[in-house]
């Protein structure tokens, strides 16, 4: 089986990948400036803002602080924070749940978890809450070992790539439901599975699975490595419990699809989805009438090339200067300088380029949109999902398609390709270099602004469901299943069980 062997091209949101200053962003006000307001509207603060908007205009006769004022109380319009997320050290986390449980064990309350509890066997309610009253509850007794890269990185905060996004997704799935779990990464471009086999041995009949890069499980998989269970290896790692955590379509586990877990419905492999409902609760948000004039559209490109005169760009600069033109909006992006070629084009094209943006300012601009428009790179990057859920259509280029008939929806190969099934007032899924076809959806968004849209299966609700369904499944029989199958075909990686 082919397996990925390096780390494909990252699917990063247009931002900055040193996260310094937006570790700082994250836990510092936004703030928008439209005209006569310079405050943030939260949804969940968006009734008192609309109450408040009728007296926003007098109170913007007066200076700012008097608006602060007026209510008696300061009025803290801030993004809420993912409640189920915090970034924080691995290891001292890693020391933290071995205490965990050790002081459980030391209590004499810590029982096997490390399959699903057949149901004639999980305590009663009583009993549910006498453990977790102690801090030993059947869920936080439950280890899922995090060995990807991308959990570090997202637990550190160290990274905006989509894989990192859809990291943190997990990671707060998993603290919604209670379930525990530990850090094994031992850095980028490092493979190694010693440190997983480590924990694994430590907590061994607490670890329910383990979530690994495909690479990752390629190097367990290699009976040199000591780390999956074999015939020499008695006391290793079960090959069923070892599940890739992979962004990508293709299949990442020599199980098969079924242990790869995805972040997007339409793969073969078995689907995780990806919540950014609690990343994009924490962004700004305007509700289209507080959205500057002329009307923003924001380029979904975060390097100057992008726009560059090749075919690889679905539209062209011309076309982007008729469309302020035409419907007087004003393009923007904020692109970093890799071709001073185009930049030159660009700028004379009338386009404003705000260089590169840390994450909040990325969102904040996002916010103030009225449309994103794709350009054909970078694909499947998470942000158009972030648009979406900021109130922001998004204009997704079909880069190929059947020519004998270009609407067979199951030909198209999209810039983001999972949004194929959506339309408008939400997605504008335009053929490549269609520029009529461009025009239309550009006037079309602007006259239809949408509200927040998150599809159902991005949800947090249901991505936390999903997350139990997965911990809680039977992986072993599906994995005898397979092994069965492939000792009857003769064909396949076989394990031990
Ligand atoms: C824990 O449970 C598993 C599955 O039921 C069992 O095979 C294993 O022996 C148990 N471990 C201990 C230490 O009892
Ligand atoms: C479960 O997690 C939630 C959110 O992280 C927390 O508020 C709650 O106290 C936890 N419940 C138990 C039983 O540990
Ligand atoms: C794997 O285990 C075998 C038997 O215990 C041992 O001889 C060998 O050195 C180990 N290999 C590694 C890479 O640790
Ligand atoms: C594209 O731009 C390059 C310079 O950046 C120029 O040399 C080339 O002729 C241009 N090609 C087309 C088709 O305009
Ligand atoms: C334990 O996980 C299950 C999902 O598998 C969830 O339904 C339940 O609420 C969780 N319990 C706690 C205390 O979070």
């Amino acid at each position: 089986m082919a397996l990925e062997s390096a780390y494909q091209p990252l699917a990063t949101s247009p931002s900055n990948e040193s996260n310094l200053d937006e570790q700082k962003g994250r836990h510092r006000r936004s703030r928008i400036d439209i005209p006569f307001t310079s405050f943030i509207l939260s949804r969940r603060k968006l009734v008192l803002a609309i109450l408040l908007s009728l007296s926003l205009i007098s109170a913007a006769l007066f200076s700012l602080p008097a608006l602060k004022t007026l209510y008696g109380s300061p009025i803290e319009l801030v993004p809420a924070e993912n409640p189920y997320f915090q970034t924080g050290g691995i290891w001292d986390h890693n020391d933290a749940i071995a205490a965990k449980l050790y002081r459980c064990e030391a209590l004499g309350l810590l029982r096997n978890t490390s399959l699903p509890l057949e149901s004639n066997l999980r305590p009663s309610a009583e009993e549910e809450a006498a453990l977790t009253a102690e801090g030993c509850g059947t869920n936080e007794t439950t280890i899922i070992i995090l060995a990807s890269l991308w959990f570090a990185e997202a637990y550190s905060g160290t990274s905006n790539t989509g894989e990192s996004i859809y990291a943190q997704s997990v990671i707060s799935a998993l603290n919604a439901n209670n379930y525990s779990y530990v850090f094994t990464s031992l850095g980028w471009y490092n493979p190694d599975m010693k440190k997983t086999v480590e924990l694994w041995n430590q907590h061994r009949w607490n670890v329910r699975m383990i979530l690994a890069d495909p690479d990752q499980v390629n190097v367990c998989w290699n009976p040199e490595h000591n780390c999956t269970k074999s015939e020499a290896n008695p006391e290793g790692i079960e090959a069923w419990r070892l599940m890739s955590f992979w962004y990508w379509d293709t299949i990442g586990n020599p199980l098969g699809p079924t242990f790869t877990l995805s972040p997007f419905a339409k793969t073969p492999n078995t689907l995780m989805s990806l919540s950014i409902e609690p990343t994009c609760k924490r962004l700004p948000y305007l509700p289209s009438a507080y959205r500057p004039h002329p009307p923003q559209a924001w380029l979904l490109a975060k390097q100057v090339h992008y726009l560059d005169n090749t075919t690889a760009f679905s539209w062209t600069l011309e076309a982007l200067t008729g469309l302020q033109k035409e419907f007087g909006i004003h393009v923007k992006g904020g692109m970093v300088d890799d071709d001073a070629e185009t930049l030159k084009r660009v700028k004379a094209a009338n386009i404003e380029n705000v260089g590169r943006l840390g994450k909040i300012e990325f969102y904040e601009e996002l916010a103030k949109s009225s449309v994103l428009i794709g350009v054909g790179r970078p694909r499947i990057s998470p942000s158009p999902w972030d648009a979406l859920c900021v109130g922001v259509p998004f204009i997704n280029p079909i880069l190929e398609w059947d020519e004998e008939d270009p609407k067979d929806r199951s030909k198209w190969h999209a810039q983001q390709w999972h949004m194929t099934d959506l339309d408008p007032p939400y997605v504008y899924n335009v053929h490549a270099h269609d520029i009529v076809g461009l025009r239309r959806a550009v006037h079309a968004a602007i006259h239809h602004p949408i509200e927040s849209f998150i599809p159902e299966v991005m949800t947090f609700k249901w991505v936390r469901n999903r997350m139990g369904e997965i911990v809680e499944s039977d992986w072993r029989t599906k994995a005898k299943g397979i092994l069965e199958e492939r000792l009857r075909v003769g064909e396949g990686a076989l394990f031990v069980m």
